[in-house]
């Protein structure tokens, strides 16, 4: 199922959501629903929250189904492990049409549980550095303009604004 994606302005995008408990096959429909939610976004990455469901739970695949092992799901996921520094254009489902420059470590390390509930480690480089951290992120309630200046984070609140006014949002 395609759920439609909940965008900024949404109060259950800045609550943090829920941690997951019960690792059964309702848990594994959300995460093959949320897969299927985030290709049909195009995006590369998709936390609960962004389909208005507020539990800890987020899906990446930063190879866009290049690669069939590139389907990485988080649950409960926390941030373990930083290394280094980068600076790249993000962007955010929640938030289409914007893009801003965020600076995130290279290197993240997450440690979440999967779908079984075994605890599980992920580290990656980049791209998916970045990934883990934004989806982590989304669970606790905050958006990757938290990371950028109140400059440019206003003028944003100010476009979106407009667009809900205009009926476009
Ligand atoms: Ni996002």
């Amino acid at each position: 199922m395609i759920y439609p994606i909940v965008k900024y302005g949404d109060p259950v995008l800045e609550k943090p959501a829920a941690p997951i408990t019960t690792f059964d096959d309702e848990l594994r429909k959300l995460a093959d629903d949320m897969f299927e939610s985030m290709y049909a976004a195009h995006g590369v990455g998709l936390a609960a929250p962004q389909i208005g469901i507020s539990k800890r739970i987020a899906v990446i695949d930063v190879t866009f189904k290049e690669d069939p092992n590139g389907k990485i799901v988080l649950v409960n996921p926390e941030i373990v492990h930083t290394e280094g520094k980068l600076t790249s254009t993000e962007g955010c489902l929640s938030l289409p049409e914007f893009r801003e420059n965020v600076t995130r470590p290279r290197k993240v390390t997450a440690r979440a549980q999967d779908l079984n509930g075994k605890t599980i480690e992920v580290t990656g480089e980049e791209l998916l550095a970045r990934a883990l951290i934004h989806e982590t992120d989304h669970l606790n309630g905050k958006l990757y303009i938290s990371h950028i200046s109140a400059l440019k984070r206003d003028m944003i609140k100010r476009k979106v604004r407009k667009l809900i006014k205009q009926g476009e949002w």
